[in-house]
């Protein structure tokens, strides 16, 4: 019988993170919310360059809902120019450590240079062995109903084919799901993919989360007994 499920090793292959908090921990030091999502994206640099130490196959990282266009125009614009600002300087470093890029969520429909921009770091990281999964435009109902609408047009709605129409279809079970900054909620990230997930809410702000702290976390985990409905 192919290879073990996950729950059998006690290691984790898969991690999603709702990086929440960028604003609050600005607002703490008197500060623009924008240098809270600039600290934000340095948390994420720290963190992809520990991905090979982690043992992970996959991590997964929220980075923009399809509900985060509610907020300014300023505070929209400012994170889609971190974003392309962090593609351009961090990409040699993803080639260079292995990781392979990967998006999920509405993201064809972000603006044009930036879908262009993921499209070259898609095509450039593609022999990668590790997955960094970046939310982009992302919102769980959505994908659900888009994979629903797929599944109903080859005819066949059920579990399997619903899970094989989602933008996670080729990424390994999620295992363990981290939300920052103390609120305890899922915000409309990876609902179907959480059904068996393991959950970990931390109070730190996502500027403040640290390497350590998501090796802590995947000791935490390995203590878990999960038992998928069995006993
Ligand atoms: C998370 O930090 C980053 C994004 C949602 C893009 P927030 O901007 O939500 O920070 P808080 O929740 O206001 O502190
Ligand atoms: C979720 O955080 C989205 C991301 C972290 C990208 P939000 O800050 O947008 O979520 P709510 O509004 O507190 O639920
Ligand atoms: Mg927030």
């Amino acid at each position: 019988m192919g290879e073990k499920p996950s729950h059998e090793i006690g290691r984790a292959r898969h991690v999603a993170i709702i990086m929440d908090g960028n604003g609050r921990w600005a607002k703490r030091r008197g500060l623009p919310r924008s240098i809270g999502h600039q600290r934000g994206v340095e948390a994420v640099r720290e963190l992809v360059r520990s991905l090979a130490n982690t043992g992970l196959d996959c991590l997964t990282l929220y980075a923009f809902s399809s509900e985060n266009w509610k907020r300014s125009d300023d505070e929209v614009g400012d994170l889609m120019n971190l974003m392309r600002k962090f593609i351009k300087s961090d990409l040699p470093e993803f080639i260079a450590n292995d990781v392979r890029l990967k998006i999920i969520g509405d993201w064809q429909a972000l603006a044009p240079d930036i879908v262009e921009m993921l499209e070259d770091a898609l095509d450039k990281t593609s022999n990668g062995s590790r997955v960094l999964a970046v939310a982009l435009n992302y919102g769980s109902q959505q994908e659900i109903a888009r994979a629903a609408a797929k599944a109903a047009a080859i005819g066949e709605v059920n579990e399997r084919s619903i899970a094989a129409h989602l933008d996670t279809a080729d990424l390994p079970p999620l295992d363990l799901l981290i939300r920052t900054s103390g609120e305890i909620r899922l915000s409309n990230f990876l609902l179907w993919q959480s059904a068996y997930a393991e959950m970990l809410f931390i109070d730190t702000l996502w500027p403040d989360f640290t390497p350590q702290m998501l090796s802590h976390a995947l000791d935490d985990f390995a203590q878990r007994e999960r038992r998928f409905g069995g006993r």
